[in-house]
């Protein structure tokens, strides 16, 4: 927290009024280490502190090995932590295989740069679709199925921007972005607090990127979940993200309103970074 500016709620709260609310996911000293054989551990992630609210989205940026991974699967109970605390909705976050995910963590969902990573390429997109509705009316205890997991599946796609009848194909006969909309539709159907995406847009060419990056900023605001955004893509974060926080060597070495950040960087690693970007894009709040 030490590294959170001072203004940060009077920002965000200009930013949708997210200020107040109180966190969806709250980190606390996280620290993710991996065994590497015959070296003992390895650090990639020194005890971070984080809070995401609804309504919101924080940025994570960083050069490549820095750890934003690492801390997006910690953060959505992947990988484990070796210290510190992640809560989802005031409950410690437990590592499980994604698919045998407890009822409580079934809101807290994670969008992987590449949509094969969060889609099977040997399903049809309505029966992987159809899962995530069953496993989320399973959590809401309601046994369900039919019409209704129809026409909820039918309204995420449309409001993902894919033609539903697109459902019954496989997903390596989509585009790019199509496929990652469907990742995206995925998260949404499990009626998500908190979506964590490691690089979402990445892999998309840049009008794709662009639309995407539009389409989760209306539905952080259309819906009031909160949203951990990992980029390389500064101008990215920039666009979008309420709080942005930069990542070096497994630490932040600073936190606050994207604005501040951008315009009063008050770390030289984020100066560097921001150097090496031609021109920033306002974000239009
Ligand atoms: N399973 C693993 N075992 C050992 N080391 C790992 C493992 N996963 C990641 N690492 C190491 O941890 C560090 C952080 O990796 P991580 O994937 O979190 O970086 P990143 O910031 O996401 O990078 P990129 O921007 O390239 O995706 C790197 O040095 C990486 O080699
Ligand atoms: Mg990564």
């Amino acid at each position: 927290m030490s590294s959170r500016v001072e203004g940060a709620s009077a920002a965000s709260m200009s930013a949708g009024g997210v200020g107040q609310a109180s966190p969806l996911v709250e980190v606390s000293e996280a620290v993710v280490s991996y065994r590497i054989k015959g070296k003992g551990r390895f650090i990639a992630v020194h005890g971070v502190d984080l809070e995401v609210r609804p309504g919101e989205i924080v940025g994570i940026v960083g050069e490549s090995g820095c750890g934003k991974s690492s801390l997006a699967r910690a953060l959505v109970g992947i990988n484990k932590l070796s210290g510190g605390s992640i809560k989802f909705l005031g409950e410690e976050v437990t590592p499980l295989p994604i698919r045998r995910r407890p009822a409580h963590l079934v809101p807290l969902q994670m969008v992987f740069q590449d949509p094969y990573a969060s889609l099977n390429p040997r399903r049809r997109i309505e029966r992987q679709l159809e899962e995530v509705w069953n496993a989320a009316a399973r959590a809401r205890g309601d046994a369900g199925g039919g019409d209704a997991r129809r026409t909820a599946i039918t309204d995420v796609l449309e409001r993902v921007g894919v033609d539903p009848e697109l459902r019954s194909r496989y997903p390596h006969a989509l585009s790019g972005g199509q496929r990652q909309r469907i990742a995206i539709a995925k998260a949404l159907l499990a009626e998500p607090r908190v979506i964590v995406a490691d690089e979402p847009i990445s892999a998309l060419d840049a009008s794709s990127q662009k639309r995407v990056a539009e389409l989760l900023r209306r539905l952080v605001d259309e819906l009031q979940i909160g949203m951990v955004i990992i980029s390389h893509d500064l101008a990215v974060v920039a666009t979008i993200a309420d709080r942005t926080a930069v990542m070096r060597a497994g630490l932040f070495v600073e936190q606050g309103p994207t604005e501040r950040v951008w315009t009063a960087p008050e770390h030289s690693y984020t100066r560097q970074l921001l150097g090496a970007v031609p021109a920033l894009v306002g974000r239009d709040a």
